[in-house]
Parts: C-alpha cells; structure tokens; sequence
C-alpha cells in the first residue's frame, strides 16, 4: 500500500496548538500568529502534517475564544488576517496544514447576532438563539445546568425571558432549528476553508441540537451529593446530542464537500464506549465528520488489557473506509506526563504514534510538559473558577529554551511557565538523543517511512506477560510489532512464530539490536517498535 495517496488527514499527524500558549512575539505575554509562523520551522523539522489552533477569532475571552464574537475575522491580541494569510502561506510551503476551530454551538454575548437578539422579543433575530419563558414561579423553563456552573439558562430582565447557555452565561447557545443559523454557519465555514484551513476541528459538534419540546433531563443515578461534579446531578439526554444533529453535521458536510476533501474534526462527548464513538461515522457511508475524536486514552486507567480490550473494539467497529484517530491530551484535560507519569509518557507517545489511526498531539507534550501547579487565587479559566475544576495547569506557555519564560516571551507570561523549564525545553532537549523531544521525532519519522505504520492493519496478541500490550501493524508485506510495557517492572515475552526482528525504537532511545520474539526482555516502561521480516 502506498501511503501518499491517502487524504493528508488519514496519513499525518496533527498537532493542537492553545494559541495564547505557544508563541508570543509582541511581548504581551500571549502568544499569537507572527509567533506560531517563527514556529514553523521547527514544526517542520518535528515533522507533523497539520496544526489545529484553538480559537484565534475576536473574542472577550469570557472562555478565552470560545466566546466567539465575529465569526470571520482575527483577534488584535493574536494579529490579523493579513497575519493569518501569511501563516497560510508559510505553512504551504512547509507541507504543513492548517486546521482552525469552529465554534458553532454558541457565540459570545458580545456578538451582534445575540446583541440584536435580545434587544426585544420581535427582533428578527430574536429566534437566532434559545429563548423560552419562566416558569409561573419565575425560575428558569427547565432543570438543564451548564456545564462551568448554575443553571443553563440566564433570565433577561429586559425582554423577560431567559436564555439557553450550555456554557457560561457570556456563550449564549445558537439555535439550529432557524435554517437562517445554519446558512450563516455554512457561511463561516466558507469563509474560512476558502481563505486556506484545511480542515476545521468543530467545538462540542454533538451538542448543537437540543430537545425541541426544551424537556427536563433525567437524574443521573451515577450522581453523589458533595462528591460528583455538581454539575452532573442530571443526565444531559435532552439539553444536547438531540437526534437532529446528525443532519445537521451531514449538512455542514456537504458545505465542506464544496472544496474538495477537507476534513470536519468533531469534538463528540468524552466517552469510552466504542459504539458511541463510531455511530458518528454514520456507517457505510461516511457522509458525517470525518474525524469524531477518540478521547478514550485521556480517560482510561493506564492498564495494558483495559486498553487493549477498548482499542481492539473500537478499531472493530470503525466502519470500512472510516479512519480511527487518537488523542493523549489537550486543552481540557490534564497533560499525558501528567496523567500517567514521565516514563509511561513515553510508551504513550509510542503507542499514539504507531496505533492504526491518525494522531492529534498536544502542544508541549513532545518535551514531556507536566501540568503547572496554579494557585486557585490566580485561576484564569471559567471552570476553575466557578467549580475549581481548573485547565490553566494543561495550557501553561510552551517551553523553547532556557532564557527567561522560557523563550515564550519576552513580557510578563498569561499563565506561569513550570518550574522546570530550564531543563525540559526545545532548545535543551534537541540536543539530547534520549529526550522525550527525540523520542517523539523518531517515531514520527519511522511512522512517516514505513506504511504498515500509517496505513497497515491492526492486530493485538495474547501475552501472558503482565502489564504489556503488544500488537502487529502490518501492509503490503510489512510487518511491525509493537511491545509495550505499561508497569514499572522488567517483562520477558515469549511471542512464538514471529521469528526474529529489528528494534526500530525503543522508547528508552538505546537499542537497535536483532532480536528474538520468542524471548524477548522489555525493561520497566520500557516500550519497543520492531521491524519483523517482510511476508
Ligand atoms: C470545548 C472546548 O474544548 C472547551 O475548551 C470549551 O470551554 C468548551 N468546548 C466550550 O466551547
């Protein structure tokens, strides 16, 4: 099989860049578009196929850019769209695609679509978003909680009605039942696949249709008074993921279709269930989003059989033709080398990087970032501050070298850098063949050479070795084994009637010798990519 002629986005490898964290080159403190395209080379030279960036659009940072308030244009703090033609521009000519984020379930407060909105109860785009009367008692129309805190409705004292906010109050949800919201959404999505992205990743995708009749949501009978999120005290059956949208998400489809094959990269509900993940491939057809994230290696316990047994069915149940992809981390939650530890953040980054699927990456992660430890006092994120369930620790600066802040910038930084960057950066980790920085170059250049690693199919083996996953890619007479030992003690495989093979990597960079599977010693976290003879 030869891998180039798959779409870009079955065959690459994206990377999540958190704007106001990667590069800053005016000195505010925030990073912006000049800083992400004096990032390109060494994007380039890590060697990923595509960047997506989180919202850069004009925005009060209610949510820092997902409180969208004009939908076609940049926010001053990152540039302008001059700047973001020249990113479009740099990138080409590194082979890099640019993916933007569309947030279409709700606006900011701010924009003018939801000032005129609520300005009177005849406005023409009053219908724009999801206003209903108060209950006799005056208490909101139904039981639905927003995900950052308090009910999902706010009442308007003007016009007397409350409106629907999933969110914060400051993110009023678009209602998608006017086909006047939808035509303005296509129009967004025209603007900008037709000014260069190549792709869009779509905010919350599943939550745009809600229950017609605004029904109540069930209890959660999972839910524990002064335990659980409070937040989850109902199931959220009604106030999203409504049927409906799936002709919605075909529809937007068809929009995307207009410039050829651009893919739709859609956040779906963070779940572990292979089935719900898939149903949004729509089945033999193929006509939904291209891409449905699987966040399931973000939330799983770091356990050799338990994702074993979840990657086995959900690469079953990908429909033919769909393409599996997997996720470590990202702005929501907690960096991998968090998670799971530095040196299983390694294995990690082996597994991401050969698994039959196209990988997203976060920013940071290929240097083993960890979360920041933030003081609640200095919270930015709406979350944490409502709830304390805090995302600044995941989206602290990006570490590229050892002068002050990091490299990041030269003013007073958004977030603190962690304490180690001095030592964990691009700069210091480039120069170290064992790095976490090498690692993960390494893996995405022996991906990027051998197509059974991009496009081969996917095999998982028995082994009685405890804490290891081990399983086979292979295409067009290519074969690789893939062993990983998840647990922090020495394992010794005995993988019969594989016969003999290369190591190709090992995630402890020290090895590259002939091997025999039917003995083969894997060292504590230590995982291995091996180059079997060719069928
Ligand atoms: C999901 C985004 O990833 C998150 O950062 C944001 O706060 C919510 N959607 C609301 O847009």
């Amino acid at each position: 099989m030869n891998s180039t002629q798959l779409p870009w986005w079955k065959s690459g490898i994206i990377y999540q860049i958190y704007p106001r964290s990667f590069m800053d080159s005016n000195g505010d403190g925030i990073g912006d578009l000049q800083g992400i395209i004096s990032k390109l080379d060494y994007l380039a030279w890590l060697g990923i196929d595509a960047i997506w960036i989180s919202p850069i659009y004009p925005s009060p940072m209610a949510d820092f850019g997902y409180d969208v308030s004009d939908y076609t244009d940049i926010n001053p703090i990152f540039g302008s769209l001059a700047d973001f033609d020249v990113l479009i521009a740099e990138a080409t000519v590194r082979q890099i695609k640019v993916i933007l984020d569309l947030v279409p379930n709700h606006t900011s407060d701010q924009h003018p679509w939801f000032i005129e909105s609520r300005s009177s109860r005849d406005n023409p785009k009053r219908d724009w978003y999801i206003w209903a009367d108060p209950k006799p008692d005056g208490s909101p129309p139904n039981n639905w909680l927003a995900y950052f805190g308090g009910p999902a409705w706010t009442l308007d004292e003007q016009t007397g009605q409350y409106y629907l906010h999933n969110f914060l109050p400051e993110q009023p949800d678009l209602n998608y039942r006017n086909p006047l919201v939808v035509e303005a959404m296509k129009g967004v999505i025209r603007f900008w696949l037709g000014r260069g992205a190549s792709g869009l990743r779509v905010d919350v995708i599943d939550r745009m249709m809600k229950h017609p009749a605004l029904m109540d949501n069930p209890p959660n009978p999972d839910y524990t008074d002064g335990v659980s999120n409070p937040q989850s005290r109902f199931l959220r059956v009604n106030s999203e993921k409504h049927v409906d949208v799936h002709n919605l998400i075909r529809e937007f489809r068809r929009t995307f279709n207009e410039f050829g094959d651009r893919p739709i990269i859609g956040e779906v509900d963070y779940s572990i269930d292979p089935q719900f993940i898939a149903s949004y491939y729509y089945e033999g057809k193929l006509d939904g989003m291209q891409l449905p994230f699987n966040f399931a290696l973000t939330m799983l316990p770091w356990d050799a059989q338990i994702l074993r047994e979840f990657i086995d069915k959900y690469d079953q149940a990908i429909p033919p033709g769909g393409q599996p992809n997997y996720v470590l981390a990202n702005h929501d939650r907690s960096r991998i080398a968090s998670s799971v530890g530095t040196e299983q953040a390694r294995v990690a980054a082996m597994l991401l990087l050969t698994l039959r699927g196209t990988p997203t990456l976060y920013y940071g992660d290929e240097l083993g970032m960890t979360d920041v430890d933030i003081d609640p006092a200095d919270y930015r994120d709406p979350q944490g501050i409502n709830l304390g369930i805090s995302r600044d620790p995941e989206r602290t600066p990006m570490q590229w070298d050892t002068s002050a802040n990091g490299g990041f910038t030269t003013g007073y930084p958004w977030l603190p850098l962690a304490a180690d960057f001095a030592q964990n950066n691009v700069a210091v980790e480039q120069e170290q063949p064992d790095s976490m920085l090498s690692l993960y170059r390494r893996l995405i250049a022996v991906r990027r050479a051998n197509p059974a690693l991009v496009a081969g199919n996917y095999h998982s083996l028995d082994t009685d070795a405890e804490d290891c996953f081990v399983y086979l890619r292979q295409a067009g007479g290519q074969n690789f084994c893939i062993a990983l030992n998840m647990g922090s003690r020495m394992r010794s495989l005995a993988l019969r009637g594989l016969g003999q093979g290369k190591i190709v990597v090992s995630t402890h960079m020290d090895r590259g010798d002939i091997v025999d599977l039917s003995a083969l010693h894997l060292r504590e976290n230590e995982g291995v990519v091996i180059q079997l003879a060719s069928t």
